[in-house]
């Protein structure tokens, strides 16, 4: 399978997906985010593929925003099209049912940052910048920073940040929860295999519930959400992995999910 842009390689069930135009700082152009789109709908359908690790290729970039080339002639229906294109393929990973993983190897900006904020676990090399600087440019964010960004570090940071575009350190991203942790840039992608490594440990299909239940769920008011929980905990109930994960507790053995 090959994708405008976008390498993808897949190792021990683990997807690597790298943003790949790096003399350009890897920006997403439409081509881009549909290569995005499809690449993501194949792993969705690929049950060989577990996890996903996104990063971009140099040493400079994970994914420095939109291609500003693109942006300057958009009129206003287009631009609500553009927005609802990237919105659609940045779904398609936060709905994933395996955790992706974002190896921020540098500028996360704009796009890259909504990209990055559309994974479920974010870790980040020391030379990372983070923003939204957009409103330098005179738009908006448009693939869901304006929406991701406050749910992550509250709505006061993510409004001083969209408002003075002004980009973070890898050191304050990890301090105000924008990111998981800061590792060395040559630590990045083991890293990044190794949390990916330790979740698929365990029951693939709790896994997947989980990932649904936060998601669905910080979208609704407690009582239904609790009750969403409640439906999810119901589901792992009916699985063949709670059957091997409680047995395997009991035997003193490590559990073999059969992921159904
Ligand atoms: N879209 C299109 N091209 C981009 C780009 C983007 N978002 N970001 C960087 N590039 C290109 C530059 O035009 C340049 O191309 P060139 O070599 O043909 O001139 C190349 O990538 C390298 O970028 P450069 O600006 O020379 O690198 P730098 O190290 O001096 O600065 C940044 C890096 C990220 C600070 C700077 O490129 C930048 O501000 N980019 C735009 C970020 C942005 O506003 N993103 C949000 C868009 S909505």
């Amino acid at each position: 399978m090959s994708y405008a842009n976008l390498l993808l390689e897949v190792k021990d069930a683990v997807a690597l997906v790298t943003f790949n135009r790096p003399e350009k700082l890897n920006p997403l152009n439409r081509e881009t985010i549909h290569a995005l789109h499809r690449c993501f709908a194949d792993i969705a359908a690929d049950p060989a593929i577990k996890a996903v690790i996104l990063t971009g290729a140099g040493e400079k970039s994970f994914v420095a925003g939109a291609d500003i080339n693109e942006l300057e002639t958009l009129s206003a229906a287009q631009g609500r099209a553009w927005s609802l294109e990237g919105q659609q393929a940045l779904a398609l990973i936060e709905h994933l049912p395996k955790p992706v993983i974002a190896a921020i190897n540098g500028y996360a900006l704009g796009g890259g940052l909504e990209v990055a904020m559309a994974c479920h676990i974010r870790i980040a090399s020391p030379n990372a910048r983070l923003g939204q600087p957009e409103v330098k440019l005179g738009i908006v964010p448009g693939y869901g920073g304006t929406q991701r960004l406050p749910r992550l570090v509250g709505k006061g940071r993510a409004i001083e940040m969209i408002l003075t575009a002004e980009p973070v350190t890898a050191e304050e991203a990890h301090r105000i929860g924008l990111v998981n942790r800061v590792v060395a840039a040559e630590e990045l992608l083991p890293t990044a295999r190794q949390i990916a490594a330790k979740i698929l440990e365990n029951g693939p299909v709790s896994v997947a519930l989980c990932l649904d239940a936060v998601h669905r769920g910080m979208e609704m008011p407690l009582e239904e959400a609790l009750a969403w929980e409640a439906a999810q905990f119901g589901l792992s109930c009916a699985t063949e992995d709670i059957r091997e994960g409680t047995r395997a507790f009991l035997e003193k053995r490590k559990p073999r999910f059969p992921g159904r």
